[in-house]
């Protein structure tokens, strides 16, 4: 039996928000932005377009690469921040939009992480019940612009819509290795206030009070959280290597979530890796939150940039606090 990754799809809106047109919107630059985060523009959707529709876009590209037809799959485990509404999920949305009638669907909360924590609980459920669950699509989708505040300078300018897909297949058939190598995901609730949406939920119900004081927004306490994500992806990378038994010079390609260009640095030199193998997206599309890995894969995929035999080391850290790394053998 073989866990394979047969399909990466990625979609992100057309419309373009740059660093001059937030020059008109808050008090900040272009210079501040790119020195600061590495960010040029972010692509926003438009209104009426929801997170589940940028996750169709996403699926639709992955099916078609993986040669299966939305009935054939068995688990649709959907990572998002910023879903259609509370209930009912964003995976049964998308499962409705694309008619995947047999799937299973739920959604997973990690923020930014969300991607690898998806990955982790589909690739785990194929591998502990393979006669139930042969196909899973895996999706992080974010339309983080819905839920920024567009006054609050500190986190607007980090922020972009997009959705990314993988089609996982149980073969029984084929005795070749998983695509996993080695995985690690972690936590601490303890940081919970670092990163967060605070109201609309059991704790703080939507009241006028609540919207007068955008609690309806993300907060984040960015300088606390910069340095915890360059310690989190670092050290669940070293982890994640230390348990396959892969130096850093064997890794082809390492996908760090692109939350900032400078964290980005941080973690691949204390990584001792290299920067021309260090996969960055983030100038022309920003933080797209869950979608960001998977993005980043799908556009490697497609680009023909990834051989059969590379390993692809992902690593992610959002609110939650949570983190996380994944070693891909890719196919
Ligand atoms: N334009 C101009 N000035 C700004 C802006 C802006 N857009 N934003 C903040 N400033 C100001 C601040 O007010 C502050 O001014 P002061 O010194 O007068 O008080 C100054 O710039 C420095 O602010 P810092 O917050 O210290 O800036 P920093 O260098 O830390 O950069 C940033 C801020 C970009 C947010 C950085 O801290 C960061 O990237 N943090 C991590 C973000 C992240 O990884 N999030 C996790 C994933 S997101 C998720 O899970 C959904």
């Amino acid at each position: 039996m073989s866990i394979k990754i047969i399909g990466t799809g990625s979609y992100i809106p057309e419309k373009v928000l740059s660093n001059q047109e937030l020059e008109k919107m808050v008090d900040t630059t272009d210079e501040w932005i790119t020195t600061r985060t590495g960010i040029r523009e972010r692509r926003i959707a438009d209104d009426g377009v929801f997170t589940s529709d940028l996750a169709v876009q996403a699926a639709k590209l992955a099916l078609e690469m993986a040669g299966i037809t939305p009935e054939q799959l068995d688990l649709i485990s959907v990572a998002t921040v910023s879903g259609d509404m509370t209930f009912p999920s964003t995976a049964c949305v998308l499962q409705s939009k694309i008619g995947a009638a047999n799937a299973a669907c739920y959604d997973l909360v990690a923020a930014c992480t969300g991607l690898i924590y998806s990955l982790e609980v589909a690739y785990s459920l194929l591998k502990a019940s393979p006669a139930k669950y042969r196909y899973a699509l895996v999706l992080g989708a974010d339309k983080l612009s819905s839920i920024v505040d567009w006054t609050d300078r500190s986190t607007c300018i980090l922020f972009g819509d997009g959705a990314s897909a993988v089609v996982l297949k149980n073969d029984p058939d084929d005795p070749s290795p998983d695509f996993v190598v080695a995985s690690k995901i972690g936590a601490n609730g303890n940081y919970g206030d670092l990163l967060k949406l605070p109201a609309g939920g059991s704790a703080m119900p939507a009241s006028h009070a609540t919207v007068d004081q955008h609690l309806h927004y993300v907060k984040m306490a960015g300088k606390e959280v910069f340095k915890l994500a360059v310690n989190g992806m670092a050290d669940s990378c070293k982890e994640v290597m230390k348990a396959a038994g892969i130096r850093p010079d064997e890794i082809a390609w390492v996908i760090p979530h692109q939350a900032n260009k400078r964290i980005i640095s941080a973690a691949a030199q204390r990584l001792e890796l290299p920067l021309e193998r260090v996969y960055v997206n983030i100038e022309c599309i920003g933080n797209t939150s869950a979608a960001s890995v998977g993005i980043c894969l799908d556009e490697l995929n497609r680009s023909g940039k990834l051989h059969s035999g590379d390993y692809i080391l992902t690593t992610a850290f959002g609110g939650g606090l949570t983190w996380g790394a994944m070693l891909i053998r890719w196919n």
